[in-house]
């Protein structure tokens, strides 16, 4: 059993517990650290009780970002507590005995500026990623409208992997895997891109399939020709910047994408995954990551290990109700931990307002959110 004094400092004994703490809205709004944010990560810092970070944003590496977010938050991260929305997408390089690998598949990835994305999926293994705007550059036609953006695409793409030919599909690009790392920057060339390879003959650019529209196939003939894979990383409808409305995200792009789906289609299912938060396979990879990064924490580094007792809770503190709370809410007691939400007033969730899924409890700020984790805990 451990103790706190009045200010949460902890005295003795090893936490059974730890915290996930989401980032927009919680931590920071755009990049200005929110009041209490840094002396709440300092406090569980200086009393050695583990906590990662668990983000629906990305767009840059995990080295990357947790640099920056040390120097903000004035705290030591490093990528073993630190998980964003892409970060789960590392497990498709290597693949396993259920999961095909995609390390050398050629894959489109979109998103964040410029072609960063592009270098998170190269550092993450995959070896043949090609992004809208080296399409774009390839055949300018390809989207009527993106002459005023021809500076921006100059500098970050790429010659395509092999020239695309369409009168000749052999020697035309074939994409097997689609995947949104993070907010798209450019939605209408994204969606066009992206529709007329889940229209394609096989992945191939450039083709439409017949099977398209067949009412004698499955789901009536979509999706039904080897089109690519389509992977979302993020469901978020909105996030909290630094405008003092919550902004579209991720998750607004995917419900344009169905939109233009539905319309072309007349409302046929768009196959496709989606993790981030609230999906179950995010919480389940943050724990992993959790559990790894504490044993370490709490057990040594060294050759002389201390055996590391069980994780029992999990403080998962977030802004937004359809996203951190609810997948806290859904992913606590499908095993052995508990995963406990705490809902803080400083992001989406607005102070009146009813959270379409319960907290376990709501509190001004992260600060708060800690002290009165470390109360319970006390
Ligand atoms: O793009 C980031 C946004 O969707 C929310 O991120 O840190 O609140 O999960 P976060
Ligand atoms: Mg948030």
């Amino acid at each position: 059993q451990r103790s706190f004094s009045s200010s949460g400092i902890a005295r003795s004994g090893m936490p059974s517990f730890a915290f996930a703490f989401d980032i927009d809205g919680v931590l920071l709004r755009s990049s200005t650290p929110i009041p209490g944010a840094a002396e709440a990560l300092g406090l569980l810092h200086k009393n050695n009780i583990p906590f990662i970070l668990l983000t629906n944003g990305g767009g840059k590496h995990e080295s990357a970002r947790v640099t920056e977010l040390s120097k903000k938050l004035g705290v030591p991260l490093t990528e073993e507590n630190f998980v964003q929305s892409h970060t789960p997408f590392k497990q498709l390089v290597e693949g396993s005995d259920t999961v095909e690998s995609l390390q050398d598949k050629t894959i489109l990835v979109t998103g964040g500026d410029g072609d960063k994305c592009r270098k998170v999926a190269e550092m993450y293994g995959f070896k043949n990623v090609v992004t809208p705007g080296d399409i774009l550059m390839a055949y300018p036609t390809i989207w009527p409208f993106n002459q005023i953006f021809s500076d921006y695409y100059h500098k970050s793409t790429r010659p395509l992997p092999r020239d695309v030919d369409h009168d000749n599909p052999a020697e035309s690009l074939k994409i097997d895997a689609v995947f949104v790392f993070n907010d798209p920057r450019d939605w209408a060339l994204d969606l066009q891109v992206i529709l007329d390879l889940l229209l394609s003959k096989q992945g191939i650019l450039g083709t439409y399939s017949e099977k398209n529209g067949d009412a004698s196939l499955p789901n009536n003939g979509w999706q039904q020709d080897g089109q690519p894979k389509l992977f979302f990383s993020n469901p978020d409808l909105f996030w909290a910047t630094s405008y003092h409305m919550p902004r579209l995200g991720q998750g607004g792009f995917q419900a344009s994408l169905q939109g233009v789906w539905d319309a072309t289609t007349g409302g046929a299912t768009l196959e496709r995954t989606v993790i981030g938060k609230p999906h179950p396979a995010t919480y389940k990879y943050a724990e992993r990551v959790l559990n790894k990064h504490r044993a370490q924490m709490l057990g040594g580094h060294g050759e002389v290990k201390k055996k590391v007792n069980r994780l029992e809770r999990v403080f998962m503190v977030g802004d937004n109700p359809e996203s951190d709370i609810r997948g806290a809410n859904e992913y606590n007691s499908t095993h052995g931990t508990e995963w406990t939400s705490v809902l803080v007033k400083t992001g989406v969730f607005r102070e009146g307002a009813q959270p379409a899924y319960k907290p376990k409890v709501i509190v001004e700020d992260v600060l708060e959110a800690v002290k009165w984790a470390l109360k319970e805990e006390g």
